[in-house]
């Protein structure tokens, strides 16, 4: 039974440590680690509330790292991921690193060396790559049924001008980074499973990006209207635009839009969209358009059909929601970090390529930094490195990981 280590017990990592202990079973945690000593006592707590033995915990990455292990869950701030998945890689311990973007193109091309210096992959835990409806219409993509897909796009809709604002009471790491950086931060929910239904890196890949970023109103006037508790941040200047529209060329022709929506009141979504020349996805109004008579009778009372994601889902539903779906549902954000899970698991105990290896995790998280350079040149083209070195364009054999995502 392959060991884990777990690093970082905020709300993120409490809610994965929930998800592993009451939904997974196949897999030992050998060591917890947290620099807060309380969050490290919380993270005990769940162990020993359900009657299981707790193990190694510590406040010091370096009493973490001397603990065996196979595998890590790094669910620490976005500053630390790079750094920790490194040193576990150097260790032979393959990390499983949650979202977020890079801060330079360098710790990027880090990463890609240490994996082909040790032989230890990193897996991005892109738990939006295995969503219902991003699978099955990756499953449906394969089959044919949108033809050739030319565009995609997606984004981060969350109202998040809360957990920003509330950033120092919560020791957020938001915070800082909405008031220092100004860049598609967050990039890779709806990139990941566009990723997979484009075969970047395997076949395909990003060339080059634009990003815009609007002006920055929706946290001043939040932090405005809660001054009561925010008023040490009435002075504040934030860097992170309301907006940023990313453009992404594609070595196939392909184009992808994300935006990054955060803070501006609406509701959740990742809008996701997939155009080919047989049919469209649109996540906005769940609904499915194909290229035929019954279809564009509805041409402009489309409304009609909204939703009708449902019946292509039950008609389409991928396999690994057919067989995991029950034990899914009701685990965290829609059962995809159930899935993530399972997946990531999967490969540690392989010792498999995983569904997500280093080549993506490097190639989407850095749309993070050159986001950041292509905003301060006015939204000028940034070419979009090749971390693989010309193997995207070789064949792969296909991954026998039943969480595959080919
Ligand atoms: N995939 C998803 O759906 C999803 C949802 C929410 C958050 N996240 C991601 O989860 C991560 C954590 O988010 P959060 O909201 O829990 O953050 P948080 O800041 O509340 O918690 C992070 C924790 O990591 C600890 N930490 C940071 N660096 C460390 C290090 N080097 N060693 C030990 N401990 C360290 C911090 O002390 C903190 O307790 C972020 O990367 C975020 O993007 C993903």
């Amino acid at each position: 039974m392959a060991k884990f280590g777990f690093i970082g017990f905020g709300h993120r990592g409490i809610n994965m440590l929930e998800c592993l202990l009451d939904h997974i079973d196949g897999y030992e945690i050998v060591a917890i680690c947290d620099l807060m000593e309380e969050r490290v006592e919380e993270a005990k707590s769940h162990f020993e509330k359900r009657g299981l033995k707790v193990p190694f915990a510590t406040t010091s990455e370096d009493e973490f790292f001397n603990v065996e292990m196979d595998g890590m869950f790094i669910m620490a701030y976005w500053e630390s991921h790079i750094p920790l998945a490194i040193r576990a890689m150097k260790k032979g311990i393959i990390p499983g690193l949650e979202v977020g973007g890079a801060y330079t193109i360098e710790d990027c091309f880090e990463l890609v060396k240490t994996y082909e210096e040790t032989g230890i992959h990193t897996m991005l835990l892109e738990n939006c790559c295995y969503g219902k409806t991003e699978l099955t219409v990756l499953k449906m993509v394969r089959e044919g049924l949108f033809g050739d897909v030319v565009h995609c796009s997606g984004g981060y809709h969350h109202d998040l001008r809360k957990e920003i604002s509330y950033g120092v009471q919560k020791k957020h790491y938001r915070l800082r980074n909405y008031i220092s950086r100004n860049c598609e931060n967050y990039p890779t929910h709806e990139l990941g499973p566009i990723a997979k239904i484009l075969n970047i890196n395997r076949g395909n890949r990003m060339l080059q990006l634009s990003s815009f970023a609007s002006k920055t109103k929706g946290l001043h006037k939040y932090i405005n209207d809660h001054i009561e508790d925010l008023s040490h941040l009435k002075d504040t200047q934030f860097n992170q635009g309301d907006i940023v529209t990313t453009v992404i060329t594609c070595a196939n022709g392909e184009t992808i839009v994300l935006t990054l929506d955060t803070t501006l009141p609406r509701a959740y979504s990742r809008g996701f969209t997939v155009r080919g020349t047989n049919g469209s996805y649109f996540e906005e109004n769940d609904s499915v358009f194909f290229d035929t008579e019954e279809d564009h009778k509805f041409h402009f009372d489309w409304y009609k059909h909204f939703r009708n994601g449902e019946k292509m889902r039950e008609e389409h539903l991928h396999p690994l929601w057919k067989k995991y779906g029950a034990a899914a549902d009701g685990t965290g954000h829609d059962g995809i970090d159930y899935l993530i899970l399972k997946a990531y698991i999967e490969t540690v105990e392989k010792k498999a390529i995983p569904p997500i290896d280093t080549y993506d995790t490097a190639s989407w998280m850095a749309i993070t930094p050159l986001s950041e350079q292509s905003i301060k040149m006015g939204g000028a083209p940034v070419a979009i490195p090749d971390f693989t070195k010309g193997k995207w364009a070789m064949p792969r054999e296909k991954s026998e990981l039943e969480f595959a995502l080919d």
